[in-house]
């Protein structure tokens, strides 16, 4: 092993104009996640020195979305390898300084290919790594059709010769189907120095990342070849890519999910979010949604229809089908919460239960609590929001309304049917209704009445 240091550049100033999107591309998310949020999350686990992403002019939003890593502005698009060098500045201190030192690596990765695995980056940082190592590595794949892919040419050692775009590859060319993927690695000061030299006489008028390793090769300097499953390096230009991609990831978290000890009964109908936790002994059944920020517990049953987001589940907890838990949802050990049931920044103590058509918004539920059929917190007056507080085993009848700011006491009872607009103590019975009238035969002779009024018309 050596100990070179590694900085990376994500090249992410593309327009992307075939998402038709108002969206810089590499904020579309995935699995719940923007693109370049996957891709700096695979290159994180490599531990590089620095990262800086390559922005287009005003892409201030893929800045803020790709710190703490650097941004460097690539002026205009004038190719990969022009890309490459708009981020030479940021990195001249590290490249000056590893001089002295081990030296200093620079990996550059495609901001557009999310799927791009911690293990296909670690086996490319691998290959510098040994006794004799090239001094270039380039990605390759070999997919099914290649498509307009740039073709790698190899020499008879099995090193990189060049790599032709497709659009200046010959027919021979064209026959070969060693692609390559787009992320390379080497030693970052004769990277940037052979990107200097790069030229754009070719057929796209651009300045080809991809022809470094021509002038490595020209000049006796090895680069060696890993490859990775084609279904990794899937770009996204198109909404249909951005299809196919998120397709793969949810098979991959599907897998994870599985393998992590919960049980998805139909998993190619469960959506799960890159940052979805489910703990062991989880059954989900078929059709539900994760989105973003969801913790699962362990022995948790979820039914079929649910959809999550920004939620705690506790362990042993049951939940619907039919029930939405939207942000700051925190539900706690074996409570329930059934069909038609919306819970948004809102705690249920230990085994409390709200199992029928329920709104709690802004409330706190202590534990064993009852929340009656068709209970709603009225969180919102029109211009603030207001917290519903209920006690421990308090007993919410059925069709009641919470009016906050409101409060009801520990094992307080409150009467089917009540709209609650002042605080009830502990232990008493709150009932809030007009009182009832029974007029006796009145609905008997309204009917007949009725009838003869219908007789008479027809
Ligand atoms: C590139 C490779 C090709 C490879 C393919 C794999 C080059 C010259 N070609 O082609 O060999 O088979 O990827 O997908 O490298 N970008 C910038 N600034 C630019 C141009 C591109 O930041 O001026 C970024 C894009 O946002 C994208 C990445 O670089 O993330 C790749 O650019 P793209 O135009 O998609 O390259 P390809 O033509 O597909
Ligand atoms: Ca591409």
């Amino acid at each position: 092993m050596s100990d070179r240091k590694l900085a990376v550049v994500v090249l992410a100033a593309g327009k992307g104009s075939r998402m038709k999107s108002d969206l810089p591309k590499v904020l579309h998310p995935v699995a719940g996640r923007p693109m370049l949020g996957h891709v700096l999350a695979s290159v994180a686990t490599l531990a590089p020195v620095e990262t800086v992403v390559v922005v287009a002019p005003g892409m201030d939003d893929v800045a803020a979305a790709a710190a703490p890593a650097r941004c460097a502005v690539q002026d205009r698009p004038l190719g990969t390898g022009h890309a490459v060098a708009a981020a030479r500045e940021t990195l001249a201190p590290l490249v000056a300084a590893a001089k002295g030192q081990g030296g200093l690596d620079l990996l550059v990765v495609f901001g557009d290919c999310p799927l791009i695995t911690p293990d296909t980056l670690g086996r490319l940082v691998a290959a510098r790594q040994e006794p004799k190592a090239p001094d270039f590595v380039g990605l390759a794949f070999r997919p099914a059709d290649p498509a307009a892919y740039g073709r790698v040419i190899l020499d008879a050692k099995g090193r990189i010769e060049k790599i032709v775009e497709f659009a200046d590859a010959d027919s021979a060319q064209r026959g070969i189907n060693l692609c390559n993927a787009g992320p390379l690695l080497g030693d970052a000061g004769l990277l940037f120095d052979l990107i200097a030299r790069l030229g754009s006489h070719n057929a796209q008028g651009e300045h080809y990342l991809t022809d470094i390793f021509s002038l490595a090769h020209a000049e006796g300097r090895p680069a060696g070849v890993v490859e990775c499953p084609a279904e990794e390096v899937l770009g996204v230009n198109s909404r249909a890519d951005l299809a196919l991609v998120e397709g793969v990831m949810q098979q991959r978290l599907r897998r994870a999910a599985m393998a992590a000890g919960a049980t998805l009964v139909d998993p190619a109908t469960v959506w799960l979010s890159a940052d979805t936790a489910l703990g062991r002994d989880v059954t989900v059944q078929p059709s539900v949604f994760f989105g973003p920020g969801v913790t699962v517990g362990d022995r948790v049953e979820i039914r079929s229809f649910c959809h999550l987001e920004g939620a705690e589940v506790g362990d042993d907890v049951v939940l619907g089908p039919y029930a939405r838990l939207r942000p700051g949802a925190r539900l706690g050990r074996g409570a329930h919460v059934g069909n038609f049931v919306e819970i948004k920044n809102a705690e249920l103590g230990e085994g409390a239960k709200a199992n029928h058509l329920t709104y709690l918004g802004d409330a706190t539920v202590g534990a064993a609590a009852n929340i009656g059929a068709g209970t709603i917190t009225c969180n919102y007056d029109g211009f603030l929001k207001h917290r519903t507080e209920i006690g421990a085993g308090a007993f919410i009848g059925s069709n009641t309304a919470l009016v906050a700011p409101v409060s009801v006491g520990e094992g307080a009872l409150v009467a089917a049917g009540s709209t609650i607009t002042q605080d009830v103590p502990a232990d008493a019975l709150a009932i809030e209704r007009s009182e009832q009238e029974n007029r006796k035969g009145l609905a008997a002779r309204l009917r007949a009445r009725g009838k003869a009024r219908k007789n008479k018309t027809s």
